[in-house]
């Protein structure tokens, strides 16, 4: 395992954390051994993929693309299925590595059942996606607090483990919806999913880039978004709040933990700066706390609110 100084050492949900960087969803492929090398390489936890009940392919080629302030992706949520992941996830928690399930669904049923076998294979906490911009949703879950008030009951319902539920920014008020599902049960909320979705055309070809034609954005481009919604969300809500969007460097982490983050997702920059990212981010804020004269994480969540 990476050692990290005790300063960056936190506690996720009951879960103790080397440090407070997390390989959010999405990123190198679906494989147990992906997501083994990024937690060597210094996350303090891993995300895996978005998985569903049955398998999904997703969407033609090109599906991830950068454009220069950010990656444009349309990936589609390809996934083998929880069926045949369960064993990629026995493969990560036979090295004791904190794992999170990041699970899909068409309806409340399918999201429990995944939850389910996700919880009996060894996860540490569910993750519920409801907010890629990518996929037509069949249930508009991330902008209807009803409607997901109902789905975190039943999937709170349904496992013992820690849930928490990934947010979009696409939304008008995202306080509304982040007060709703901690009402509704949700032990900690994640945000954000990617902005948009967007489009990018090429003015030689006209025509879109992407093969899906759209694609929600991500990396640096998005921060300030994804600050201002962690900000707004720690204000509404006192369950603990994942950060991420644009997250790069050392700096940018400390800033989204005075937003009100208690972990942090490094997605994007895994593109600019190499796996080791999580290592790198670790050591520059390590550093900017000493130099500034904190020695815990915590003394720094939600800092930047008026107390
Ligand atoms: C290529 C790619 C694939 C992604 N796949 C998923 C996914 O399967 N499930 C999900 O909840 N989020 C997915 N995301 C969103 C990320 O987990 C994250 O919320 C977003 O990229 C913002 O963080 P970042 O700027 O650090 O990348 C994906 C993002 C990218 C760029």
């Amino acid at each position: 395992m990476f050692e990290t100084t005790k300063s960056l050492k936190t506690k996720l949900l009951g879960i103790n954390l080397s440090n407070p960087t997390i390989m959010p969803a999405g990123f190198l492929g679906v494989s147990a051994d992906s997501l083994i090398r990024a937690y060597e390489n210094g996350a303090g936890a891993v995300t895996t993929k978005s998985i569903s009940l049955e398998e999904r392919n997703g969407h033609a080629n090109p599906t991830v693309l950068s454009f220069g302030y950010g990656l444009i992706n349309a990936v589609g949520l390809s996934n083998p299925g929880i069926d045949e992941y369960v064993e990629e996830i026995k493969e990560v928690k036979k090295r004791k590595i904190p794992l999170i399930l990041n699970t899909i669904g068409d309806d409340n049923q399918d999201f429990v059942d995944v939850a389910k076998m996700g919880e009996a294979a060894g996860v540490d906490i569910i993750e519920i996606n409801i907010s890629c911009p990518n996929v037509v949703h069949r249930k508009p879950y991330y902008a209807d607090p009803e409607l997901l008030s109902g789905l975190v009951q039943e999937v709170k319902d349904a496992v013992s483990i820690p849930i928490i539920v990934k947010l979009s920014p696409n939304v008008t008020n995202i306080k509304e919806i982040a007060k709703a599902v901690e009402l509704a049960g949700a032990d900690g909320i994640s945000a954000i999913n990617t902005v948009g979705p967007g489009m990018i055309i090429n003015i030689e070809t006209a025509k879109p880039v992407m093969a899906f034609k759209k694609g929600g954005l991500s990396g640096p481009a998005i921060k300030p978004i994804a600050i201002r919604c962690v900000y707004d969300i720690y204000e509404a809500v006192s369950i603990p709040i994942i950060g991420m969007g644009g997250i790069t460097n050392g700096r940018d982490l400390i800033e989204m933990i005075m937003a009100g983050a208690t972990a942090v997702g490094v997605g994007s920059a895994i593109y600019y700066r190499g796996l080791d990212v999580f290592k790198k981010i670790c050591a520059e804020a390590h550093e900017w706390m000493r130099d500034n004269g904190y020695s815990s994480i915590k003394q720094i969540i939600g800092a930047a609110h008026e107390s």
